[in-house]
């Protein structure tokens, strides 16, 4: 057992899940529609028409998966609040019984000693804010903050780590602009407008967890490590719109008080001629965290791209705005990602020589691989694909903590096989299977391997 990759004393292992993806129970106990209720219902949005309405019934099931957990020997767990079984209407009333399960959830997890780390939005936005405009208004905003307040107001005094929004890129530019997520809408500006609106609603919460006395604040963001297909200066400046769409409309902000520098060459007049902007969003938006979030999964590779021909009012999609463009030589994944473990040491080098002493703490909140699972004729499903990424990732990351990135913790994708948004059931990334027929849990080789992990670090 000598190859697992060490640790320093007091590293957070975890494991992490979402709501809509693992709950069910759709339209139990006063939970009110989410966008992905709608979109998942609309056909043709997701594969085999798949929905979350029973998920892996976590929502019924949830001692049963925290049992998992405590067996896993994690110190910590990441879920999710549903922001529509707390606020179901996305404003006004609040829903006792939404409030009761997670207070239910977090005092199993800590009977377990397991460290609860709360997302207050992992993309389930309240139907009833969609349709007065979504993140493409500044009132979603503001709402979220309402909700953030009741739910630290509840939770607080037990759940340490808070997470505001989890990967905003997707919610911004998959759910506005390319439109492969809920609310599946296909803008320019209304993407832009939501990235901001998103962060904006970050800022608003942070203020609330603050004053609810909150131990740790974050935020948790999907950075890519973006790879030029040539050395063509067409493929280096591609390169730099997609960091600018996927890294830095985040980052510069959060870490640097400062928008992108590079935003007009990368959006046009759909941002220079924008309005949703106000004096004193990026103090607001700036303020101080106690960590970063950081999912991890695959290097994308860019190429240039006609996007001077697209439609300008679709301009900022990201297949116009750049190409991606398979990377042969190395293994993929279900998912069609390429694995190529140093790409995640790169990123958080390159992270940390950007903004030095502004970048916080580092947890990597999410990383693992979607594999073409089989049930052996034992029963068990025999993942060496999985366990050989989750080995070398992170390896991949202990090496960056060598070259100096202050990492703290490190939580894999995902406990559970789920709901994976539009791909459906199709595609697992759990390190537990589901039976989806029978709702059975199946420990795999990879929860095996990394409770070894775990357990190597302490003894
Ligand atoms: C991330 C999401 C998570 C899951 C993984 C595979 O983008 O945060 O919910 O879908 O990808």
């Amino acid at each position: 057992m000598s190859d697992f990759p060490r640790f320093p004393a007091g590293f957070v292992f975890g494991a992490a899940t979402a709501s809509y993806q693992i709950e069910g129970a759709a339209a139990e106990d006063g939970r009110g529609p989410s966008i992905w209720d709608t979109y998942s219902h609309t056909p043709g949005r997701t594969a085999n028409g798949d929905t979350g309405d029973v998920a892996c019934d976590h929502y019924h099931r949830y001692p049963e998966d925290v049992a998992l957990l405590r067996e896993l020997g994690v110190d910590s767990y990441r879920f999710s609040i549903a922001w529509p079984r707390i606020v179901p209407d996305g404003s006004g009333t609040v829903n006792a019984k939404g409030l009761d399960f997670y207070d239910r959830l977090v005092d199993e997890l800590l009977a377990a000693g397991i460290e609860p780390a709360a997302t207050l939005y992992h993309w389930d936005l309240p139907q009833a804010l969609e349709d007065r405009g979504g993140w493409r208004v500044r009132e979603t905003a503001e709402r979220f903050a309402e909700y953030t307040a009741v739910a630290a107001e509840r939770l607080g005094d037990r759940v340490p780590r808070w997470i505001t929004l989890n990967e905003p890129w997707c919610s911004a530019f998959l759910g506005y602009s390319v439109g492969r997520h809920a609310p599946g809408a296909r803008e320019g500006r209304g993407a832009l407008a939501a990235a901001h609106h998103l962060l904006v609603g970050h800022g608003l919460a942070v203020r609330e967890l603050r004053a609810a006395g909150v131990r740790e604040v974050g935020i948790t963001l999907n950075l890519d490590r973006n790879l030029p297909a040539s050395g063509s200066d067409a493929d280096r400046a591609a390169v730099l719109r997609a960091d600018t769409q996927h890294n830095l409309v985040w980052t510069e902000p959060l870490l640097a008080g400062r928008y992108p520098a590079s935003e007009e060459e990368t959006w046009g007049e759909l941002i220079t001629g924008q309005d949703f902007r106000r004096d004193g969003d990026l103090e607001l938006i700036g303020q101080p965290l106690d960590f970063l979030g950081i999912n991890y999964y695959r290097p994308i590779v860019v190429a240039d791209a006609p996007y001077r021909e697209a439609d300008p009012a679709r301009r900022v999609a990201t297949d116009n705005r750049y190409a991606e463009v398979r990377l042969e030589g190395v293994r993929h994944t279900a998912m069609n990602w390429p694995v190529v473990p140093e790409t995640f040491t790169d990123l958080l080098v390159d992270l940390k020589e950007r903004y030095g002493d502004a970048l916080p703490p580092v947890h990597i909140t999410e990383n693992g691989s979607a594999e073409a699972d089989e049930v052996g004729a034992d029963g068990a499903v025999h993942d060496a694909e999985r366990v050989a990424y989750l080995r070398d990732h992170l390896t991949a990351l202990r090496a960056a903590m060598d070259a100096g990135v202050d990492v703290r913790g490190y939580y894999v994708w995902s406990l559970l096989d789920n709901f994976e948004w539009a791909l459906g059931y199709d595609k697992r990334f759990g390190i537990v299977r589901v039976d989806y027929a029978t709702q059975r849990r199946t420990p795999k080789d990879s929860y095996r391997w990394y409770r070894a992990m775990i357990a190597a670090q302490r003894g």
